[in-house]
């Protein structure tokens, strides 16, 4: 069952993923080289508990941290540690909060210093898939017309969309109801209602789509060792329209792209 939001727990959901949108444009900020992917994640969790919540990742499942920092060819679930960034390299942030009862979840994946092109275009292509999805989200919409907005855009662009890990509906519980794949086709699973709250999660490939979890039992690479992205957002689905939940006011593609949130 695809639990639907009241107006009042959407409030609340709102305050939730505008506390995990402020941290990720600070770690934003932060991730330069010589900054270790713990020292991050100590902000994170510094960060969440001065604003009142809970981080929602530490202990899930039995992981370790409150952030989530995947360099390089990892795709998802790294794990902080004291590896310092260097410039070139390419980060995935992912930050999930809990408060009053409610989880925030968004990711994005930022530049250390001077990146390649092609990482330059990796990242540029997979947060525009994100675009495209959550503009997708409009009552009455099917789940499956996400990822195929996703794979559409990414696989024109000659890249490969990773299919082991998927979006998720989120609410009370961090993984809820739908799952919701990044690839597909259109017109397929459950229509969107008004109160659906999605966090919809693109990860993206330079090289092939096939990915490994690493002996630490979390951190997942390309098997390819090619360089992969993941761009995360949550969004309600309103009479309006999609409401990027966890928008942050440095996102300016999404704002050249002419969908950004009202200013918070
Ligand atoms: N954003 C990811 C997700 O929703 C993060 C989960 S990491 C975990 O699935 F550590 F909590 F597992
Ligand atoms: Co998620």
């Amino acid at each position: 069952m695809i639990v639907c939001k009241s107006p009042e727990e959407l409030a609340r959901m709102r305050v939730a993923n505008q506390i995990v949108a402020g941290v990720l444009q600070e770690l934003q900020a932060m991730a330069a080289p010589g900054v270790t992917t713990a020292d991050l994640d100590a902000t994170v969790e510094a960060r969440v508990l001065a604003s009142g919540a809970t981080p929602a990742f530490k202990g899930y499942r039995g992981y370790p941290a409150s952030l989530c920092a995947s360099i390089n060819d990892e795709v998802v679930h790294g794990i902080p540690s004291m590896r310092e960034l260097v410039q070139g390299d390419i980060v995935s942030l992912d930050v999930g909060v809990l408060i009053e009862g409610f989880y925030g979840d968004s990711a994005l994946t930022v530049a250390v210093g001077e990146i390649s092109d092609e990482a330059d275009t990796l990242l540029r292509v997979t947060e525009e898939a994100l675009e495209l999805a959550i503009a997708e989200v409009c009552v009455g919409s099917r789940v499956s017309d996400i990822g195929h907005a996703v794979q559409r855009h990414v696989e024109a662009q000659g890249l490969s969309v990773v299919r082991e890990f998927v979006g998720h509906g989120i609410g009370t519980k961090l993984h809820e109801e739908p799952q919701i794949p990044n690839y597909g086709e259109p017109g397929r699973g459950p229509r969107l209602a008004e109160g659906m709250v999605l966090a919809i999660e693109p990860m993206v490939n330079v090289g092939k789509s096939a990915v490994r979890v690493l002996d630490d039992g979390w951190t997942a690479v390309t098997r390819d060792g090619s360089l992969s992205a993941h761009f995360e957002h949550t969004v309600a689905v309103t009479a309006g329209g999609p409401e990027v939940l966890t928008r942050r006011s440095s996102d300016v593609r999404a704002v050249a792209a002419g969908s950004a949130a009202p200013a918070s």
